[in-house]
């Protein structure tokens, strides 16, 4: 069993060998990564990947809560995340203190991520300096479409300035690490130069500090969209389609079960 990194440890990465980060949700996928993963995030991603929700703004903290515990069973080497829900943390330091502590005993986290940079430096600064390390987000962050209008790059041309002070911001409030989602590539580029955490980029650069894709868009389990920065490196849902389409004329035409999946009145004797 390697060590599981601590939120100091992945801050001390920076410029060090990229950070392996994946989204997931359930034991089994939370055991398929446990060992190639630095850290594994429980994203509110959830809401769209799993639930079926339009986006990330219906994510409550009881499915925050339950999934990150089911995740961390799955778990053996690799730190874990999890992602404050829309709503649990933007009113007050107090309110998000409140929420970060919930999710991090009821899951057993090391660490909670919040969206938000300049608007959340304050709130940042209050859970580091009560003990609950905190990885932040800025660029895109899914949880502000409704003023963002939209999934569209952000900091590019006049916007740029604002995406560095929002990570410069959250650097400085004290998190650990920062996720950048859906910024110009140089852009990516500056802000890994210019603040000391790491940066980890999805739909960012290669020159982050480290990288992150949600499970089920790698696995091509979530195929409702396929946002360019979402490489597909497995078919599983065409390939899970395949399967039980197979099921289904198996039963029909009674060819499943087989004798191999049926018992007999007595137990052979050898
Ligand atoms: O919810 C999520 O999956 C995320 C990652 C994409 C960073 O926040
Ligand atoms: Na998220």
């Amino acid at each position: 069993k390697i060590k599981t990194l601590t939120p100091s440890e992945v801050r001390a990465r920076k410029g060090g060998t990229p950070l392996v980060v994946l989204t997931a949700y359930a034991t089994p996928t939370a055991q398929m990564m446990d060992a190639h993963c630095d850290i594994v995030l429980v994203g509110d991603s959830v809401g769209m990947v799993v639930h079926g929700l339009p986006d990330t703004l219906g994510v409550t903290m009881e499915m925050m809560c339950l999934h990150g515990a089911a995740v961390k069973r799955g778990l053996e080497q690799a730190m874990m995340v999890v992602d404050m829900p829309f709503g649990s943390y933007e009113e007050s330091p107090e309110q998000a203190f409140r929420s970060a502590a919930r999710l991090m005993r009821e899951t057993g986290a090391a660490a909670v991520k919040l969206e938000g940079g300049v608007s959340m430096e304050e709130t940042i600064r209050f859970l580091t300096s009560r003990s609950i390390p905190v990885m932040a987000h800025v660029g895109l962050t899914p949880q502000a479409i409704n003023t963002l209008g939209g999934y569209a790059v952000q900091g590019r041309g006049e916007d740029r300035d604002r995406v560095m002070a929002d990570a410069k911001a959250v650097e400085d409030a004290g998190a650990f690490s920062v996720v950048l989602e859906k910024v110009p590539e140089s852009l990516a580029n500056e802000i890994t130069d210019a603040v000391s955490i790491p940066t980890i980029g999805i739909g960012a650069s290669a020159q982050c500090d480290g990288q992150v894709l949600v499970v089920d868009d790698m696995l091509g389990l979530f195929t409702a969209f396929k946002p360019k920065f979402a490489k597909r490196y497995a078919t599983l849902g065409v390939d899970g389609e395949k399967a039980i389409a197979k099921y289904a004329q198996e039963v029909r035409d009674r060819s499943f079960p087989a004798p191999e999946h049926v018992f007999a009145d007595e137990v052979k004797k050898k």
